[in-house]
């Protein structure tokens, strides 16, 4: 089966708002490298290849996410040791994925600390935290809220 990723992001945003949202796979564009999440599916995306976690052998230090919860909010710092924010090395993304399907998105620039600080706004259960370092690939911490 092939898919565009116009439409897969269309069913994607479809099925959140009629179910609240399920699970989260993320994809990398394989000629400009760009990365997008999306639906769980058995299909993946023309032109696109999905991350795993942990599948490039990098330090663990600086890519697995710090995941903390401060007056209410979520702050995430990749890693325990501070990930570079240069122009050829940096973190491009933070994903939080919420119990109920929901997802928060960060997007980051070089300069820019590697942390972002989330809102749950209340949602509580199991949260999946996931960074892509443009060097390193896809990463990712879980938290109960
Ligand atoms: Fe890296």
């Amino acid at each position: 089966m092939s898919i565009s990723i116009e439409y897969f992001n269309d069913v994607w945003h479809n099925v959140n708002r009629r179910t609240g949202g399920i699970l989260m796979k993320i994809f990398k564009n394989l000629e400009n490298g760009s990365v997008v999440e999306g639906l769980l599916m058995d299909v993946v995306p023309n032109g696109y290849r999905e991350l795993k976690a942990g599948e490039v052998d990098a330090a663990q230090e600086k890519h697995v996410p710090q995941v903390s919860v401060e007056d209410n909010k979520l702050k995430v710092v990749v890693g325990s040791v501070e990930h570079p924010m240069l122009e050829a090395h940096y973190i491009t993304n933070i994903w939080v994925e919420y119990s109920d399907g929901t997802v928060d998105r960060a997007g980051l620039v070089p300069g820019m600390k590697p942390e972002y600080v989330f809102d749950p706004k209340g949602r509580t259960g199991k949260v999946t935290v996931y960074e892509y370092c443009n060097l390193h690939g896809l990463w990712k911490n879980e938290i109960e809220l």
